[in-house]
């Protein structure tokens, strides 16, 4: 998110919604606790690591690479989608899943649409929306030869009452 007071509110209104007031227990209640309920449930050893999606590496992974990558609902969010495939593209010797909102708009021609508003707005932290070919394109660019829609996933996000549509997206080298 931009820095400053859009930040500032941002953090603010995390802490509101979940009626604690310092960035600590955002921190636990938003990221922590939820991951580490279901790693408990699951009985799961997987092991969490913190980092921006710009910054993952396999040396810094301390792994050559994943068999299978999974992207839902990150892409938006960034300021730069396509650095961030950058990012993981090497990370991925098996299957790469995206999960993501697509633009419809386009008629063949790739659409990267951008979300961000003129000033902050409720969604104050999603920025792009890909169309198709602008998502199957990029991932071409980066050796994923084999790029399908294999399906949507779709629902309603409560108390809201928000119909999703997620299409979703294998790639393979
Ligand atoms: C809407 S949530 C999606 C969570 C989950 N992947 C899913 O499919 O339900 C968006 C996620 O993108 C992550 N995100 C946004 N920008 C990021 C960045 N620059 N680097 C790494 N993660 C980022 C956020 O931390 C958040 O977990």
């Amino acid at each position: 998110m931009p820095l400053g007071e859009d930040r500032e509110r941002t953090l603010t209104e995390l802490m509101a919604y979940h009626q604690v007031s310092t960035i600590e227990e955002v921190h636990n209640l938003h990221l922590d606790a939820p991951f580490e309920f279901c790693r408990k449930a699951l009985n799961s050893k997987i092991r969490r690591y913190h980092s921006t999606i710009y910054d993952l590496s396999a040396q810094k992974l301390g792994v050559d690479a994943f068999d299978l990558i999974f992207v839902g609902d990150v892409l938006l969010h960034t300021f730069s989608p396509l650095r961030a495939l950058v990012s993981i593209a090497p990370l991925c010797r098996g299957t790469l899943i995206i999960s993501s909102d697509l633009a419809n708009e386009g008629y063949g021609q790739p659409i990267m649409r951008y979300i961000g508003g003129e000033e902050r707005s409720r969604d104050n932290r999603s920025w792009w929306i890909p169309n198709r070919s602008c998502l199957e394109k990029m991932l071409k660019r980066l050796g994923f030869k084999n790029v399908a829609v294999v399906g949507h996933h779709t629902g309603v996000r409560k108390p809201e009452g928000y119909v999703y549509d997620r299409t979703i997206i294998h790639a393979t080298k």
